[in-house]
């Protein structure tokens, strides 16, 4: 279980670090295994930055994170390396995650390298081959080839297929879908199906609604740093209590509706708030439906 409490995350910025941009702001949820929980927001609206404190690449300003219990926050290399072995992510760019002058392959050998130092040759080749499957790529086709021989999708699945080989009980996916052709993206979601029957619990990051409503339990809803709404998915895009929410739900193509008829950008309809402030508190509304008070 992934418990966020309470989380806080400031960035200094400007010249010397003189000013404080609040990204993210009291945010508190869980992930349980085998669950998928997405964050949705627009662009800005802190969502990379929960994932990267979740995957320890951002430091956290403020509040716990806890892994089954344990506070993972602020440890040294040891407990890191363990954290890594239960924790992975995989972003957009998935171009950002190789480096360009070593085979792809590498990174699935750095895990060999770094956690199954005693594991024989044999058997980790058996490994890299089932957990190549398992992301339905063909062993043949991706081994000993170069990030840019491969495509965005087949560089992606691989870095699932090296989240499998550590056999991760929560994955990060920030915008995994966004950059993949259609094709690709149907297989990367049936994916992330299977990985939550195998009992992994994944934070999505999506801005796309479509694809939260189709891959998650529940549902986060952002805007500027803070929770506006929360809770089981059918019921909080079935009856969005949050103006933000209503907004953002209504900015969706529908198929019945044509392009011109679409409502303004929420980013048109709410300006940008107060980021240093508390948020607003959240609300019980239903049975598993939370929405932040408003106006
Ligand atoms: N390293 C950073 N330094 C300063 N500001 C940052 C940094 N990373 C993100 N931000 C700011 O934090 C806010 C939230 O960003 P982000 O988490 O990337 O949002 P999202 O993923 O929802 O688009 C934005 O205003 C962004 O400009
Ligand atoms: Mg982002």
């Amino acid at each position: 279980m992934l418990e966020l409490e309470h989380v806080w995350k400031s960035y200094r910025i400007g010249a010397l670090g003189s000013k404080r941009l609040t990204a993210v702001r009291d945010v508190s949820f869980q992930i349980a295994p085998g669950e998928v929980l997405s964050v949705v927001g627009e662009s800005g609206s802190g969502k990379t930055t929960i994932g990267k404190m979740v995957l320890q690449l951002a430091s956290v300003t403020r509040g716990t994170i806890r892994l089954d219990g344990a506070d993972v926050t602020a440890r040294g290399h040891r407990e890191r390396k363990a954290y890594y072995r239960r924790v992975q992510g995989v972003f957009q760019d998935p171009f950002s995650s190789y480096n360009p002058i070593f085979k792809a392959d590498r990174v699935l050998e750095t895990v060999r390298e770094s956690y199954f130092p005693r594991t024989g040759r044999g058997e980790w080749n058996e490994k890299v081959e089932n957990s190549l499957q398992a992301v339905r790529l063909d062993p043949g086709s991706v081994l000993g080839k170069y990030p840019h021989q491969l495509s965005g999708g087949q560089l992606q699945r691989m870095l699932i297929a090296r989240a499998l080989l550590l056999d991760i009980e929560v994955l990060v996916a920030d915008e995994i879908i966004s950059m993949l052709d259609a094709s690709t993206r149907i297989d990367v979601l049936n994916l992330l199906g299977e990985l939550k029957e195998r009992g992994l619990g994944v934070l999505f990051i999506t801005h796309d609604l479509s694809l939260a409503n189709y891959i998650s339990e529940r549902v986060v809803i952002m805007r500027h740093g803070a929770v506006v709404e929360t809770g089981a998915t059918g019921t909080v895009f079935g009856d969005p209590r949050h103006p933000y929410s209503r907004n953002l739900l209504a900015s969706v193509p529908q198929l019945h509706r044509k392009w011109s008829d679409d409502p303004a950008t929420p980013q048109e309809l709410e300006p940008d708030g107060d980021r240093s402030v508390d948020p607003p508190p959240l609300t019980r509304v239903g049975e598993q439906h939370w929405v932040a008070a408003h106006p």
